[in-house]
Protein backbone atom coordinates (compact mmCIF):
# COMPACT_ATOMS: atom_id res chain seq x y z
CA UNK A 1 0.00 0.00 0.00
CA UNK A 2 2.79 2.82 0.86
CA UNK A 3 5.03 1.64 -1.95
CA UNK A 4 1.61 2.04 -4.53
CA UNK A 5 0.89 5.95 -2.57
CA UNK A 6 4.97 6.49 -2.79
CA UNK A 7 4.73 5.66 -6.58
CA UNK A 8 1.60 7.60 -7.10
CA UNK A 9 3.20 10.92 -5.17
CA UNK A 10 5.90 10.57 -7.28
CA UNK A 11 3.36 10.53 -10.64
CA UNK A 12 1.49 13.59 -9.39
CA UNK A 13 4.71 15.79 -8.62
CA UNK A 14 6.10 15.43 -12.01
CA UNK A 15 2.71 17.05 -13.33
CA UNK A 16 3.07 20.13 -11.32
CA UNK A 17 4.46 23.04 -13.47
CA UNK A 18 7.55 24.10 -12.68
CA UNK A 19 7.69 27.53 -10.61
CA UNK A 20 9.56 30.20 -12.81
CA UNK A 21 11.77 33.07 -10.79
CA UNK A 22 13.11 35.90 -13.17
CA UNK A 23 15.11 38.92 -11.75
CA UNK A 24 15.02 42.03 -13.56
CA UNK A 25 17.87 43.87 -14.01
CA UNK A 26 18.84 47.36 -15.36
CA UNK A 27 16.75 48.29 -18.09
CA UNK A 28 13.94 46.14 -17.81
CA UNK A 29 15.49 43.40 -19.41
CA UNK A 30 15.28 39.68 -17.96
CA UNK A 31 17.60 37.75 -17.78
CA UNK A 32 18.21 33.86 -16.17
CA UNK A 33 20.42 33.41 -13.79
CA UNK A 34 23.91 32.30 -15.45
CA UNK A 35 24.01 29.23 -13.60
CA UNK A 36 20.91 27.83 -14.11
CA UNK A 37 20.96 24.66 -16.24
CA UNK A 38 17.01 24.37 -17.03
CA UNK A 39 16.04 24.34 -20.42
CA UNK A 40 15.83 27.99 -21.28
CA UNK A 41 19.06 29.16 -19.15
CA UNK A 42 20.56 30.95 -23.04
CA UNK A 43 17.01 32.71 -23.52
CA UNK A 44 16.33 36.70 -22.94
CA UNK A 45 14.04 39.43 -24.05
CA UNK A 46 15.91 41.32 -26.86
CA UNK A 47 17.83 44.24 -26.08
CA UNK A 48 19.28 46.80 -28.29
CA UNK A 49 23.45 46.37 -28.54
CA UNK A 50 23.23 42.88 -26.33
CA UNK A 51 23.12 39.62 -26.92
CA UNK A 52 24.77 39.68 -30.33
CA UNK A 53 25.47 35.62 -31.39
CA UNK A 54 23.14 34.23 -28.46
CA UNK A 55 19.47 33.71 -29.31
CA UNK A 56 17.33 36.63 -28.55
CA UNK A 57 13.33 36.11 -27.98
CA UNK A 58 10.81 38.70 -27.77
CA UNK A 59 8.64 38.62 -24.64
CA UNK A 60 5.82 36.93 -26.80
CA UNK A 61 8.34 34.62 -27.41
CA UNK A 62 8.63 34.19 -23.77
CA UNK A 63 5.21 34.18 -22.92
CA UNK A 64 4.47 31.45 -25.57
CA UNK A 65 7.11 28.82 -23.35
CA UNK A 66 5.18 29.70 -19.95
CA UNK A 67 2.38 28.88 -21.50
CA UNK A 68 3.31 25.31 -22.31
CA UNK A 69 4.02 24.37 -18.73
CA UNK A 70 0.64 25.04 -17.58
CA UNK A 71 -2.28 22.94 -18.58
CA UNK A 72 -4.26 25.82 -18.95
CA UNK A 73 -3.07 29.18 -20.60
CA UNK A 74 -3.90 31.70 -18.71
CA UNK A 75 -2.33 30.22 -15.29
CA UNK A 76 0.10 31.71 -17.36
CA UNK A 77 -0.62 35.42 -16.31
CA UNK A 78 1.51 35.61 -13.30
CA UNK A 79 4.49 35.16 -14.55
CA UNK A 80 3.52 37.03 -17.88
CA UNK A 81 2.76 39.56 -15.94
CA UNK A 82 5.83 39.89 -14.27
CA UNK A 83 7.97 40.02 -17.53
CA UNK A 84 5.72 42.89 -18.69
CA UNK A 85 6.23 44.69 -15.46
CA UNK A 86 9.70 43.88 -16.05
CA UNK A 87 9.60 45.14 -19.34
CA UNK A 88 7.59 48.48 -19.37
CA UNK A 89 8.42 49.49 -15.33
CA UNK A 90 5.02 49.27 -14.22
CA UNK A 91 2.22 47.58 -15.94
CA UNK A 92 0.44 50.19 -17.80
CA UNK A 93 -2.21 49.88 -20.47
CA UNK A 94 0.17 48.62 -23.62
CA UNK A 95 1.86 46.66 -21.21
CA UNK A 96 -1.56 44.82 -20.33
CA UNK A 97 -2.73 44.41 -23.68
CA UNK A 98 0.65 43.03 -24.40
CA UNK A 99 0.35 40.42 -21.64
CA UNK A 100 -3.37 39.95 -22.52
CA UNK A 101 -2.40 39.46 -26.56
CA UNK A 102 0.72 37.05 -25.77
CA UNK A 103 -1.42 34.95 -23.21
CA UNK A 104 -4.64 34.58 -25.39
CA UNK A 105 -6.85 36.13 -23.15
CA UNK A 106 -8.19 40.41 -22.60
CA UNK A 107 -6.63 42.87 -20.65
CA UNK A 108 -9.33 43.25 -18.51
CA UNK A 109 -8.37 39.67 -17.06
CA UNK A 110 -5.17 40.56 -16.62
CA UNK A 111 -5.68 43.86 -14.59
CA UNK A 112 -8.08 41.59 -12.63
CA UNK A 113 -5.04 39.42 -11.62
CA UNK A 114 -2.59 41.84 -11.10
CA UNK A 115 -4.52 44.32 -9.16
CA UNK A 116 -4.84 41.75 -6.60
CA UNK A 117 -1.07 41.47 -5.96
CA UNK A 118 0.79 43.53 -4.30
CA UNK A 119 3.80 43.44 -6.08
CA UNK A 120 2.21 44.35 -9.18
CA UNK A 121 2.55 48.17 -9.92
CA UNK A 122 -0.47 49.52 -12.22
CA UNK A 123 1.10 53.31 -11.74
CA UNK A 124 4.70 54.21 -12.31
CA UNK A 125 6.70 53.95 -8.93
CA UNK A 126 9.57 55.66 -7.83
CA UNK A 127 13.13 54.00 -8.36
CA UNK A 128 12.89 52.94 -4.37
CA UNK A 129 10.04 51.56 -3.09
CA UNK A 130 9.33 52.04 0.59
CA UNK A 131 6.27 49.80 1.75
CA UNK A 132 5.18 50.21 5.79
CA UNK A 133 3.14 47.12 7.42
CA UNK A 134 0.16 48.30 9.00
CA UNK A 135 -1.38 45.18 9.80
CA UNK A 136 -2.38 44.46 13.21
CA UNK A 137 0.86 43.01 14.80
CA UNK A 138 2.62 46.34 12.87
CA UNK A 139 -0.33 48.59 13.86
CA UNK A 140 -0.04 47.47 18.06
CA UNK A 141 3.45 48.92 17.87
CA UNK A 142 3.16 52.25 16.15
CA UNK A 143 3.46 51.57 12.18
CA UNK A 144 1.27 54.05 12.09
CA UNK A 145 3.73 56.64 13.48
CA UNK A 146 6.03 54.80 11.53
CA UNK A 147 4.52 55.62 8.14
CA UNK A 148 3.58 59.35 8.95
CA UNK A 149 7.18 59.92 9.95
CA UNK A 150 8.23 58.47 6.33
CA UNK A 151 5.38 61.13 5.22
CA UNK A 152 6.97 63.94 6.72
CA UNK A 153 10.64 63.00 5.46
CA UNK A 154 9.65 62.43 1.92
CA UNK A 155 7.49 65.05 2.31
CA UNK A 156 4.65 62.99 0.77
CA UNK A 157 1.54 61.02 1.65
CA UNK A 158 1.26 57.59 1.89
CA UNK A 159 0.61 56.08 -1.96
CA UNK A 160 3.12 58.94 -3.73
CA UNK A 161 5.92 58.90 -5.21
CA UNK A 162 8.20 61.89 -4.44
CA UNK A 163 8.59 64.86 -6.82
CA UNK A 164 12.05 63.90 -8.24
CA UNK A 165 10.54 60.06 -8.77
CA UNK A 166 13.25 58.60 -6.32
CA UNK A 167 10.60 56.80 -3.97
CA UNK A 168 6.88 55.71 -3.86
CA UNK A 169 5.67 55.06 -0.40
CA UNK A 170 2.88 52.95 0.45
CA UNK A 171 1.12 50.96 3.16
CA UNK A 172 1.29 47.34 2.51
CA UNK A 173 -0.96 44.13 4.40
CA UNK A 174 1.20 41.71 6.59
CA UNK A 175 4.67 41.24 5.02
CA UNK A 176 5.01 38.29 7.33
CA UNK A 177 7.15 39.18 10.16
CA UNK A 178 4.71 39.70 12.48
CA UNK A 179 7.80 38.90 15.18
CA UNK A 180 9.53 41.93 14.12
CA UNK A 181 7.18 44.36 13.69
CA UNK A 182 7.43 47.50 12.35
CA UNK A 183 8.35 45.90 9.54
CA UNK A 184 9.53 47.97 6.60
CA UNK A 185 10.09 46.61 3.40
CA UNK A 186 12.56 48.90 1.40
CA UNK A 187 13.29 48.00 -2.33
CA UNK A 188 11.60 44.37 -0.63
CA UNK A 189 14.19 43.81 1.56
CA UNK A 190 12.93 43.77 5.10
CA UNK A 191 13.52 46.68 8.07
CA UNK A 192 12.81 44.64 11.30
CA UNK A 193 11.68 46.37 14.38
CA UNK A 194 11.32 50.23 12.75
CA UNK A 195 10.84 53.04 15.14
CA UNK A 196 9.81 56.73 13.79
CA UNK A 197 13.35 57.62 14.52
CA UNK A 198 15.15 55.23 12.36
CA UNK A 199 13.31 57.10 9.65
CA UNK A 200 15.50 59.98 8.85
CA UNK A 201 18.33 57.42 8.30
CA UNK A 202 16.29 54.89 6.08
CA UNK A 203 15.43 57.74 4.00
CA UNK A 204 19.28 59.63 3.66
CA UNK A 205 20.13 55.93 2.67
CA UNK A 206 18.02 55.92 -0.05
CA UNK A 207 19.45 59.26 -1.25
CA UNK A 208 23.15 58.59 -0.71
CA UNK A 209 22.34 55.22 -3.24
CA UNK A 210 20.63 57.55 -5.91
S1 LIG B 1 1.43 42.50 10.75
FE1 LIG B 1 3.23 43.49 10.04
S2 LIG B 1 4.44 41.86 9.34
FE2 LIG B 1 2.62 40.89 9.97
Amino acid sequence: MLCRLGRRAQTLAGQVPRAVIRRARGDGDVHEAGSRRGFDRHRRLARHGHGRGRPVTTYYDEVQELKQRYPDRRSAVLPALRLAQAKHGHLSTDALRECAEAIGTTPAYCEAVASFYDMFHLAPVGRHLVEVCTNISCALVGARQVLEAFEQELDVTAGETTEDGAVTLRPIECLGGCGWATIVAVDHGYRTHVQPDDVPGIVQELRDGD
